[in-house]
């Protein structure tokens, strides 16, 4: 069919016609909402580059929490900001750390939202790596176990699903291994299995206090350049166990989203990461762009190329225009 005969612009005369053969259509059901934690009481602290984004103590955490909860979103991953790091990371794992204090008191007051936990060591080591140093660089085999007890204390505080985000290599087989010896075999696991060695994440490691003391996280995060190497990441962890697998950042790699999508058959997260949602604001801010169109246009795209899940700061506001 050509023109004349087929002219494109009839099904797109009105609203109306419009609305019937849209291909894509966002749902709150496909949110994810990324949280940061702190310990104490009454703390709100703004995150200068991720406006409207805090770090937030238990109190303000369970406010903020019910509000997703509200808006229909199924799920909230928390992120923890310890008071005190150490070599070891010993704060990941701690039974009454941030993490897993926060994680106790949403299922205490906000019972019907899904916590997801970020499992990585990268806020709660000193030198802000992913893992446990050795002869100069970031140890995999010794930050697996570290990794493995992480995820089984989250489970014990009462997490529904835990994110290993660290990129070493086996972490979803070890931290699969140690859940289901931990009796915690019906916890899920999405897996950052293609997580790129990105600029765009410089506003979480400010939210998060994580960025690196020296050099940077190339040794263990993907190349950018790469997207064969992502299928074998993906696949690595689809054979050690994942139930989700998920490409990050998101809209600099929908292709990678897009090829993730048609090779493996399980459901797909895709993470909009905080440098995305930045340079949205900024430009919002700014005049420069309409803030709400560039949001909801980010995010229907991100799920046209193929993702089921979209973890994004924009969850709330998002999920506000949806109700509309
Ligand atoms: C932890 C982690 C990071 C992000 C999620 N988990 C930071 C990093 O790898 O440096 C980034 C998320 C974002 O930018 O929104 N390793």
């Amino acid at each position: 069919m050509y023109f004349p005969d087929y002219r494109p612009r009839r099904l797109r005369r009105n609203e109306n016609f419009r609305r019937m053969i849209r291909e894509t259509k966002l749902s709150v059901d496909d949110l994810v909402y990324p949280l940061f934690c702190v310990p104490g009481k009454g703390v709100k602290k703004p995150i200068n580059s991720m406006t409207g984004h805090f770090q937030l103590s238990n109190d303000h955490l369970v406010a903020e929490v019910r509000k997703a909860k509200d808006l229909g979103i199924p799920a909230v991953l928390l992120f923890g900001i310890p008071d005190k790091k150490d070599e070891m990371a010993t704060g990941a794992f701690a039974k009454d750390g941030v993490i897993q204090k926060a994680v106790q008191a949403l299922k205490d007051k906000v019972p019907d939202i899904l916590v997801i936990t970020d499992v990585c060591l990268c806020e709660y080591t000193s030198h802000g790596h992913c893992g446990m140093i050795a002869g100069g660089d970031v140890d995999n085999d010794t930050t697996l176990e570290v990794l493995a007890e992480t995820a089984v204390s989250h489970a014990r505080a009462g997490a529904d699903m835990v994110a290993p985000s660290a990129m070493m290599d086996g972490q979803v087989g070890a931290i699969r291994e140690g859940l289901d010896e931990a009796d915690f075999a019906n916890i899920p696991i999405m897996a950052y299995a293609a997580k790129y060695a990105s600029s765009f994440y410089g506003p979480f490691r400010e939210a998060a206090e994580s960025a690196p003391q020296y050099g940077d996280r190339k040794s263990y995060q993907m190349d950018p350049a790469n997207s064969d190497e992502a299928i074998r990441e993906i696949n690595l962890d689809v054979e050690e166990g994942a139930d989700i697998i998920m490409v990050k950042p998101a809209l600099p790699y929908l292709d990678i989203i897009r090829r993730a999508k048609e090779e493996f058959d399980l459901p797909l997260a895709a993470y909009n990461v905080s440098g995305e949602f930045a340079m949205i604001k900024a430009a919002a801010n700014l005049g420069w762009l309409d803030g709400e169109k560039a949001m909801m246009e980010s995010l229907t795209a991100i799920k046209r190329a193929g993702a089921d899940i979209i973890i994004t700061y924009f969850a709330v506001e998002a999920a506000r225009v949806l109700q509309k």
